[in-house]
C-alpha cells in the first residue's frame, strides 16, 4: 500500500501534458483481438488498468508486447473464449471481453467486473443487447456465459445512455450479420475514438458520438494502427488543481471539445481559461465561487469529475449544490474532506457544499479513483501535510500522477503505508 504526503498552499504553475484516454485504452485495447493480424495502439497510459489487460490478453493466447506508451497485440494463438476470473475482476472494463469473445467465437464466459465502489453497477443493458442480437446469457457462479449459433444484426434501445453497454454491443454487432441499430446510445469521447478504431479495422460504425449508432457487422477485421485520445479527466484533474491552488498552469494535449462542460463550470467558478487548439490555460481565483452542478451523460458534466470538483468547491466563498445523478454512492471522498475541515452534507445523490476558508492537512483515505483525485486536489490547497493513503486506486487511472504534480510545482513524495 503507497501514500502520497502533500504538503499544500504551492501554487500550480507551469505546464502538464496529459496522457491517453484510461476509458477509451480499455475498449480499444480488448477490441483489437477482433482483428486477424498484429494491431500497435500508441498513446497509451500505462496504468495499472491498461497492464492488467494485457496480461488478460496475453492469458487468452494473444502475444502482446508493450514499449513506452505503446502496446502491440497479435492474435496469434488468441484461441480461448474463457477470460481470467482472477484479473477480469481487478477492473470494471473487463466486460469488453464479453462482446470480444462473443464476436471472435460465438460465445465466451467472463467473470462479473470489478472496479470503483460507487454504487451498483449491473450489466443488464449490455446484457440486453446480446440477447438481441442473438446470444443466449447466463450469469451464474459470478460468471456471465453467452453462446450464439450466430449473431444477427438486431435494433436495440438501451434504457439509459450506457457507456459500457454501447461499446460492448458495438463489440459483439461488429462481427454480426446484417445491421445492428443502437439507439439511446453513449455519446463520451471514448464511444467515438473506439468506433474509429473499429472502422480502421475495417468494422463499419456509422453515428458514434450521436445517440443512434448504426453497425454494419463484417465477417473479416484487418490489421490497423490507433493513437488513443487524450485523457479528458485527467486533464479536469489538472484543472481543477490549478483553480484550487489559485495556480496558473497549462495543460497540454488535449481536446478542447471534449473538456467544455468542465471549462463552463470552472470559468463560473472564477477561473480564466484560455484554449488554444491542443491546450488550456487555467488560472485559478484567489478562492472559488460557488456554483451547482448536475453530473450527466456526455454532453453534459462528467461524473468522473464530481468528486475533484467538490474539493475545488469546499473552499468557495458560498454555497455550492452539487448532484450525483449517475450513481447511488459517489460521495465516497466527502468524509475524508470533512476531516480536512472541509462543511459538506450529503443528502442522498445530492451533497450541500457549504465553502470554508481553508482545509487543514490530515491523514485521508482513498474510496475509489476519483476520489483519490478529490483528496491530491484537496491536500495541494491545504494547510499543513495531507497524508493521502491508497494511492495504488489512483494508480489505476493515473500515470505518474506525483511526477505531474511535482513538475508544477507541487510539494508531494510518496511513501510506503
Ligand atoms: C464508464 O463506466 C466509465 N468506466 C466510468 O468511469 C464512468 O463513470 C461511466 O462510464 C459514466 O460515464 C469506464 O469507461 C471503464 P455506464 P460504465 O454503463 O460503462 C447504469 C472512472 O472513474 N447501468 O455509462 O460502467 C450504471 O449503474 C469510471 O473512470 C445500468 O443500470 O458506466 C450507472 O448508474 C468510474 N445497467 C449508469 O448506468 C447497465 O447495464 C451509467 O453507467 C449499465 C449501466
Amino acid at each position: 500500500m503507497s501514500r502520497l504526503v502533500i504538503r499544500g498552499r504551492n501554487r500550480l504553475l507551469g505546464e502538464v501534458t496529459v496522457g491517453g484516454s484510461k476509458n477509451s485504452s480499455v475498449a480499444v485495447v480488448p477490441a483489437a483481438l477482433l482483428a486477424d493480424g498484429k494491431c500497435v495502439i500508441d498513446n497509451l497510459p500505462m496504468i495499472r488498468d491498461v497492464r492488467v489487460f494485457a496480461q488478460i490478453l496475453s492469458d487468452l493466447g494473444a502475444s502482446v508486447s508493450i514499449e513506452g506508451n505503446s502496446m502491440a497485440i497479435a492474435p496469434n494463438g488468441f484461441s480461448s473464449h474463457v477470460a481470467p476470473y482472477d484479473l477480469v475482476k481487478k477492473l470494471r472494463a473487463s466486460y469488453y471481453l464479453m462482446g470480444v469473445l462473443l464476436a471472435k467465437f460465438g460465445r465466451a464466459e467472463v467473470g462479473l467486473p470489478g472496479g470503483c465502489d460507487i454504487g451498483p453497477r449491473p450489466i443488464d443493458q449490455h446484457l440486453k443487447g446480446f440477447r438481441a442480437l442473438g446470444a443466449e446469457a447466463t450469469v451464474e457462479g459470478g460468471v456471465v456465459r453467452l453462446h450464439a449459433k450466430k449473431l444477427v444484426g438486431a435494433p436495440i434501445y438501451l434504457d439509459i445512455p450506457s457507456v459500457g453497454a454501447t461499446i460492448n454491443i458495438m463489440l459483439a454487432a461488429s462481427r454480426a450479420e446484417g445491421t445492428t441499430i443502437i439507439e439511446n446510445a453513449a455519446k463520451e469521447p471514448h464511444v467515438v475514438d473506439l468506433a474509429n478504431f473499429l472502422n480502421a479495422m475495417g468494422a463499419r460504425v456509422l453515428g458514434a458520438g450521436t445517440d443512434v449508432v448504426r453497425v454494419r457487422g463484417v465477417s473479416k477485421m484487418n490489421a490497423a494502427n490507433h493513437s488513443v485520445i487524450p485523457d479528458d479527466m485527467e486533464a479536469a484533474t489538472f484543472m481543477m488543481a490549478a483553480v484550487a491552488t489559485s495556480g496558473d498552469v497549462v495543460v497540454r494535449n488535449v481536446i478542447t471539445k471534449h473538456l467544455e462542460p468542465i471549462t463552463a463550470k470552472l470559468k463560473e467558478a472564477g477561473a480564466v481559461i484560455t484554449e488554444n487548439g491542443d491546450y488550456v490555460r487555467v488560472q485559478g481565483p484567489e478562492r472559488p465561487h460557488p456554483i451547482n452542478v448536475k453530473t450527466l451523460p456526455y454532453p453534459g458534466f462528467p461524473t468522473d469529475a464530481q468528486q475533484p470538483l467538490v474539493s475545488v468547491l469546499a473552499r468557495a466563498d458560498g454555497v455550492s449544490v452539487v448532484q450525483e445523478s449517475m450513481y447511488d454512492n459517489r460521495f465516497g471522498h466527502v468524509n475524508e474532506l470533512v476531516r480536512m475541515g472541509a462543511n459538506i452534507k450529503v443528502e442522498g445523490r445530492t451533497a450541500i457544499v457549504e465553502g470554508v476558508p481553508k482545509l487543514v492537512g490530515a491523514p485521508v483515505k482513498v474510496s475509489d479513483l476519483r476520489a483519490g483525485a478529490s483528496l491530491i486536489i484537496a491536500g495541494l490547497s491545504a494547510h499543513g501535510v495531507t497524508e493521502v493513503n491508497g494511492m495504488e486506486i489512483v494508480q489505476r487511472g493515473y500515470e505518474m500522477m506525483p511526477e505531474k504534480l511535482r513538475s508544477l510545482g507541487a510539494d508531494v513524495t510518496e511513501e510506503d503505508e
